[in-house]
């Protein structure tokens, strides 16, 4: 009841068992890379410290919390405070994109409130982040004067001293952070990267630490036929070579989209190479459904649903009795037993008309669980690389298109 569990019974008809038994032959030989994942959730005693005490600087000087950074060093940290709902400030996000619509909008909500900034880029070269950070440096310039430097928290990698970020930073003396060598973008969750601004939010960093830890000593060291982390690795890749090249990632809880949208990015920056690669689909069911539902229906049999279902309802909001009387509905006393009934109705309606499934099942929606859960998923990604003979710690594509938009900024 406490295990990340996994069931493929509704995937295993549409593989053929031949090729699932030639990937189960395929473990022992693979090469993971533990090292990253050890060395990812052991933030040395001296950066805990310093995440702790900068958290609890922002948290009492300022009101709201402006984080920028793209991709890696910013899906991880949104996807946590939007599925656990912290209360110590309001985050918002920034340096994802190129619009001084959204930006602008932003700062003029932000323009009575005292803010904190986490500035975030491995390479520090990023033209997205750096951009924003330009107007969001000018902007707490005018809002604070000398004070603004304090105010500003600079996450960036050692490489060429953290890129023209990490020069800015040091130009003004910056608080600092580092993430470790080694530990790629989308990996980067339990460092500084996605600490910091959890800690600073209000998140418990000690569970995510706990949750992460477990997850690592389950999934991590070793990889067993048994693990239900590597019968997610196995499972989605035998679906993939029988032609289901589309992944829906289904969420019944809308807090649960932006770890949706995590996902997405470390399997799809992960995987797709050298012409291969799974198509990532986050959907939040049932909200999807209303247009979804006609795809997973009738549309063509080349999608598979990975479905993550938390085993205890975060809420059992007890409904309005008049509404089931109204409507002639039977037992629907609370919001959370409806869903249920909903899901599983969905998923084997869904399975009979030709989606294969995986269903992922969580204790239960807390740091802890989540942690432990990012851990399942970047462990089975690390397998399913690998077992599909990819390098999963590169992204040769995304970093073409980094430079050319250096380029043609130049
Ligand atoms: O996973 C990755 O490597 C990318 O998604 C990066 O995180 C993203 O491009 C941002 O890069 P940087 O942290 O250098 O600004």
């Amino acid at each position: 009841m406490n295990k990340i569990r996994l069931d493929f019974a509704a995937a295993s008809r549409f593989v053929d068992a031949k090729r699932v038994k030639q990937l189960y032959e395929k473990l022992p030989g693979l090469k993971l890379e533990p090292e990253l994942l050890r060395q990812v959730v052991q933030p040395d005693e001296r950066t805990y410290l310093q995440i702790m005490a900068s958290a609890q600087a922002i948290q009492q000087e300022s009101e709201a919390l402006l984080v920028l950074g793209v991709g890696g060093s910013q899906g991880g940290a949104k996807a946590f405070i939007e599925a656990l709902n912290p209360k110590a400030m309001p985050v918002y996000f920034a340096g994802h994109s190129f619009s001084g619509h959204y930006l602008k909008a932003l700062l003029e909500k932000l323009e009575h409130k005292d803010v904190s900034v986490i500035v975030i880029s491995k390479s520090g070269n990023t033209a997205e982040t750096l951009l924003s950070f330009g107007v969001v440096r000018s902007w707490m310039q005018d809002k604070y004067d000398v004070e603004a430097p304090r105010r500003i928290y600079a996450v960036t990698g050692k490489k060429n001293n953290g890129g023209a970020l990490g020069n800015i930073a040091a130009g003004e003396k910056y608080n600092r952070f580092y993430i470790p060598e080694g530990v790629g973008g989308r990996y980067s969750l339990f460092t500084a990267v996605g600490l910091l601004p959890m800690a600073a939010a209000g998140i418990n960093i000690d569970e995510i630490l706990a949750g992460a830890q477990e997850g690592l000593k389950e999934y991590g060291i070793t990889i067993s036929e048994e693990s239900p982390v590597t019968s997610y690795a196995l499972w989605r890749t035998a679906l993939y070579h029988a032609g289901y090249a589309n992944e829906l990632w289904v969420t019944y809880e809308p807090c649960l989209n932006g770890f949706g949208n995590w996902w997405r990015q470390l399997y799809v920056e992960s995987e797709s190479k050298e012409g291969h690669g799974i198509y990532p689909v986050v959907a939040e069911y049932t909200n999807d459904l209303h247009f979804l539902g006609q795809y997973m229906r009738e549309g063509p049999r080349n999608i598979f649903e990975s479905i993550l279902w938390l085993e205890e309802a975060p809420t059992r909001l007890p409904t309005h009795p008049d509404t089931a009387t109204m409507i002639g509905w039977g037992d629907v006393s609370n919001m959370a037993a409806v869903i249920k009934k909903v899901m599983e109705q969905t998923a084997s309606a869904h399975n009979e008309a030709g989606v294969p499934q995986l269903k992922l099942f969580l204790p239960k929606l807390s740091a802890f669980y989540l942690a432990k859960l990012a851990v399942y998923f970047a462990t089975a990604c690390l397998i399913s690389s690998g077992l599909q003979g990819i390098d999963p710690l590169n992204q040769p594509g995304v970093e073409e298109y980094k430079q050319q938009v250096r380029q043609i900024l130049k």
